[in-house]
């Protein structure tokens, strides 16, 4: 009885330590060591059973690496597509300032030059060669004076040289910008704008061309950039998969426990390390995930929760837009909010298989409200089905109710449905879509690294 703890202390006492007081103490230092570093490493263990070395994220740097930017030629072909069309509709010139179409047309983009209250335009106007028949393109840059050495380094590729047109400080900018293209404005035809030029130019504009219709460029020209080229898709495609696998390596590095804002600062991460600007990323967990465009907090991730990630960046100028609602392996969530997830899915491919060349965009949105409506949560499908993608993260045409666009080939959608059952759960699934020039059907941009999502555990 006595034996024991008063034994061992007794022990302590004496002058020479026996052999057996020896064992057991070096027993008891490496137990407590054993224990300390079990201590250390136990939560961490079991709140992120993957730590994250950062070669969890190597692939991603090189997965787009052989993907190139639109080449010189293939902009020369779209200005002369658009001197065609223009040519078509009798139109005299079209206007873009420095942005997406401008981008597209002339590689312009707004944040290699910022719109200011003093206009830089590109205008396009169509050269007819009457005795080949062939209509070509002629680029004329308006640009403010003291602003034209900068204006040159622009890198414009054009078949015939870019034309520049100075506008002084005390001079009207939109009259010069009219008699410097009069040669190709055939009185009475139209200045076609695109749709960002502020309301202050196309205004400049009409005023000063006062015998010319100034008005939006009509579908016929949207088309030339809403249908996207085989150089486009590959560039969309790569974006997106490479996006797709930056969720999936994040979810790698996530732990319950972890704040949503952490989460955020991972899928940053793993989008940079792809290579990707202009990052966009939304993180929530659990009842957070209910608004749609919510903002991220430092909510703490519970085992019961769905983790949403939205997210997407831009490869060569061109978007990636991709939503996975998923699970940690960890996790035990409600098989009332795996339901929702499986009926979400379910209204994504019936939009997938609906979204054909020739159908009507309104349709695949209602086709995919109608899944969710039937097993009455309708009310909780808030927002449209999908927006088109492209040199814009959001840009026409939309898969909304009430549009009467049609799909066409080249045609690039994401596919977006979502429920979002406020102060509980949100669930929302996307993936962005291409329509095939060979097939007409959808094909998802995600598709190389296996498309949608499978289930909450295959984001
Ligand atoms: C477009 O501009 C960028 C930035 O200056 C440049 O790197 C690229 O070569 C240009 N593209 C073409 C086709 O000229
Ligand atoms: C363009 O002008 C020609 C000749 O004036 C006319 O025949 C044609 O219908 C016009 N086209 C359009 C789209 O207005």
């Amino acid at each position: 009885m006595d034996k024991g703890s008063y034994n061992l202390g007794d022990a302590c006492h004496k002058s020479s330590p026996s052999i057996i007081h020896v064992v057991k103490t070096k027993a008891l230092v490496l137990l407590t060591a054993l224990g300390l570093v079990a201590f250390y490493f136990a939560p961490f263990r079991l709140l992120n059973p993957h730590p994250p070395p950062s070669t969890q994220l190597d692939h991603l740097s090189s997965h787009c690496a052989h993907i190139p930017p639109i080449s010189p030629s293939e902009f020369v072909d779209r200005q002369t597509s658009l001197a065609q069309t223009l040519r078509s509709l009798n139109a005299s010139a079209y206007v873009a300032e420095p942005g997406a179409s401008a981008q597209f047309y002339g590689n312009i983009s707004d944040s290699r030059w910022h719109l200011s209250e003093r206009p830089l335009l590109l205008i396009i106007t169509p050269n007819h060669d009457t005795s080949t028949g062939h209509v070509q393109s002629k680029v004329t840059i308006l640009t403010p004076k003291f602003e034209s050495t900068r204006a040159k380094l622009l890198n414009i590729p054009s078949a015939s040289g870019v034309d520049f047109v100075e506008w002084a400080e005390e001079a009207d900018p939109y009259t010069i910008a009219v008699s410097s293209v009069l040669d190709s404005l055939t009185e009475g035809g139209a200045i076609f704008v695109d749709g960002s030029v502020r309301n202050f130019i196309a205004e400049g504009l009409r005023t000063a061309a006062p015998h010319f219709s100034v008005k939006p460029a009509p579908v016929e020209v949207r088309r030339l950039r809403e249908r996207k080229s085989p150089s486009e898709l590959e560039i969309l495609k790569c974006a997106n998969e490479v996006t797709l696998l930056a969720i999936r390596a994040t979810r790698e590095q996530m732990y319950i426990g972890m704040r949503e804002s952490e989460g955020r600062t991972m899928i940053r991460g793993a989008l940079a390390k792809a290579g990707l600007e202009d990052l966009d990323s939304i993180v929530l967990f659990g009842e957070n995930a209910a608004l749609p465009h919510g903002s991220g907090t430092d909510r703490v991730l519970g085992e019961s929760d769905l983790i949403l990630i939205d997210c997407g960046g831009s490869l060569h100028g061109y978007h990636s837009d991709v939503t996975r609602t998923f699970a940690l392996r960890s996790s035990f969530i409600p098989s009332a909010h795996l339901s929702l997830w499986k009926l979400v899915q379910d209204a994504q491919t019936s939009a997938h298989v609906t979204a054909t060349s020739g159908t009507l965009t309104r349709t695949v949105d209602e086709v995919a409200r109608e899944v969710i409506l039937a097993q009455g949560y309708g009310q909780y499908f808030t927002h449209r089905l999908g927006h088109g993608i492209g040199l814009e993260g959001h840009e026409s045409p939309y898969l909304r109710g009430g549009s009467d666009d049609i799909i066409q080939t080249g045609h690039t959608f994401s596919n977006e449905p979502g429920i979002y059952i406020e102060g509980k759960v949100g669930i929302r699934l996307e993936d962005c879509f291409y329509i095939s020039e060979e097939s007409g059907n959808a094909v998802y941009l995600t598709e190389g690294v296996g498309g949608p999502s499978r289930s909450p555990w295959f984001p």
